[in-house]
């Protein structure tokens, strides 16, 4: 009995080691910290005033077609809820990039 019970741990210790070995053969490619704004007029807004707290892909990852007053209020959002340190002047600027470009 003995002789085959070690053979069974043998066993389990190769297909261990194997797949430790495969893992170390795999590699993985992470994705850009800063995800990129699409490109459009005004996106030199956005790049200046929408990613100081977090990436472009909060905007990214928002469903398309919004319009122009969703788009609005979240840059109004970012600067009176979140302390954005946005121009007034800007926000148009922004949300007509944002609306136009997502
Ligand atoms: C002062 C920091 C700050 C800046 C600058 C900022 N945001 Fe945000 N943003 C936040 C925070 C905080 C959240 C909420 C995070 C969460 O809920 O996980 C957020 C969330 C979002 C979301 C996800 C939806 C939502 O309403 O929670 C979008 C879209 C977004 N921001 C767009 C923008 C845009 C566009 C700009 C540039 C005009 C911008 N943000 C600039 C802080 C900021």
């Amino acid at each position: 009995m003995k002789p085959v019970s070690a053979k069974i741990l043998l066993v389990t210790a190769a297909m261990l080691g194997g797949g430790y070995a495969l893992a170390d053969t795999l590699s993985y490619e992470l994705p850009d910290e800063t995800a990129e704004f699409k490109p459009g007029p005004g996106v030199e807004l956005a790049q200046a005033n929408c990613v100081a707290c977090h990436s472009a892909d909060y905007i990214n990852t928002q469903p398309p077609k919004k319009g122009h007053d969703f788009w609005e209020a979240e840059v109004k959002k970012m600067k009176n809820t979140y302390g954005a340190p946005i121009d007034d002047a800007d926000i148009k600027g922004i949300a007509d990039y944002l609306s136009a470009t997502y």
